[in-house]
């Protein structure tokens, strides 16, 4: 009797040890399991990622390099940068500050993805609102772009927003040479609308050869000056007619960034080169991007 009493009580003490040595490694073991699943989730979103959404947004999110998914070929990028500062540094990011976004961060970027942006390029993803992906793969590409938060990304300094005038002659005056490097070269303006000097050779937007004239053209009371800083700075304010594979699409295919991108003498330099001149005449405010 007293050693079953005995055997009984180390046994039940053996147990409540065991237990709690157990309880106090639960934590852990979550947090592990956590890890592993998100791990697995951010994977899954960098191949999502890049059968969906490199086509717009870039090889790594950065909007740098897009290559059009049938032919393969170098295209420009139509999307935003997200795998930058802007979008995911901080609790509340600067994006979601200019949005006036009120939930997380994480809800601002899931939401994006599974609705897309009315009005723009970027399209509807889950399948709620008539997409093709399912809510956890929507999570998994969530994931994937929130993984981009890195301290050296979020250690660069953000760039202070440029005040944008409302006509183009309060520009400084523009410099054509530098106008065309940053054609060609800076802005990739010449990926979609080829070159200037040579009709036929674009490929995704107008050409821009004869855009002195045809710019004056275009818009009831506009000079081409107006209308070029117009189309720049807010592709989406008139949609042109002709682009080489038929009319112009709505919403535009060109990038609607530039306004955070260029500084006022880039842009200066720019419309000067397309222009052939340096004095910009102007007859109109221009609608200004949000
Ligand atoms: C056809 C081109 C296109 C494709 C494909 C595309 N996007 Fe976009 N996306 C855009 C454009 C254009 C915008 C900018 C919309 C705007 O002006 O507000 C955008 C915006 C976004 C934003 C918000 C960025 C910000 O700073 O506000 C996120 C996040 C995003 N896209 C994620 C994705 C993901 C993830 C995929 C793939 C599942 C994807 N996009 C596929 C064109 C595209
Ligand atoms: C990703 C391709 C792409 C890039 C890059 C691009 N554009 Fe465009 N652009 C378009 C498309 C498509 C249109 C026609 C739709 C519209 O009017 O928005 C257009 C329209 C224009 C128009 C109006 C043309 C007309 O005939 O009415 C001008 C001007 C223009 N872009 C200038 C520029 C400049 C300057 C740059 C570089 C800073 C640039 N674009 C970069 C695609 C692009």
């Amino acid at each position: 009797m007293q050693v079953k009493i005995i055997i009984g009580t180390i046994a039940f003490m053996l147990t409540m040890i065991v237990i709690g040595f157990i309880s106090l490694l639960e934590p852990a073991r979550m947090e592990a399991f956590t890890e592993a699943y998100t791990g697995r989730s951010i994977e899954n979103g960098a191949e999502l990622f890049a059968n969906n959404c490199a086509t717009c947004h870039g090889i790594e999110g950065r909007a740098e390099e897009c290559f059009d998914p049938s032919s393969g070929e170098p295209t420009g990028c139509i999307g935003l940068p997200l795998n930058n500062a802007q979008l995911v540094c901080g609790t509340r990011s600067a994006r979601m500050e200019q949005l006036e976004w009120a939930g997380t961060k994480q809800d601002f970027i899931q939401s994006t993805i599974a609705s897309g942006r009315v009005g723009t390029a970027m399209p509807t993803w889950g399948e709620e609102f008539g997409g093709p992906l399912q809510p956890n793969q929507v999570l998994d590409l969530t994931l994937f772009v929130l993984n981009w938060e890195s301290e050296e990304l979020c250690a660069e300094p953000t760039p202070e927003p440029v005040g944008w005038p409302a006509t183009v002659a309060e520009l400084p005056e523009g410099n054509p040479d530098n106008g065309q490097d940053h054609y060609a070269v800076t802005f990739g303006c010449q990926g979609c609308h080829g070159q200037v000097v040579e009709e036929g050779s674009n490929t995704i937007g107008p050409w821009l050869g004869n855009i002195a004239e045809e710019g004056a053209e275009r818009v009831e009371g506009y000079t081409a000056a107006d209308y070029v800083y117009e189309s720049i700075l807010n592709p989406n304010a008139h949609i042109a007619p002709d682009c080489p594979n038929g009319p112009c699409t709505e919403p535009s295919a060109m990038p609607g960034n530039f306004a955070q991108q260029m500084t006022l003498q880039d842009m200066a330099d720019v419309i000067a080169y397309l222009l052939g001149t340096n004095e910009f005449e102007s007859s109109a405010e221009i609608q200004l991007p949000e």
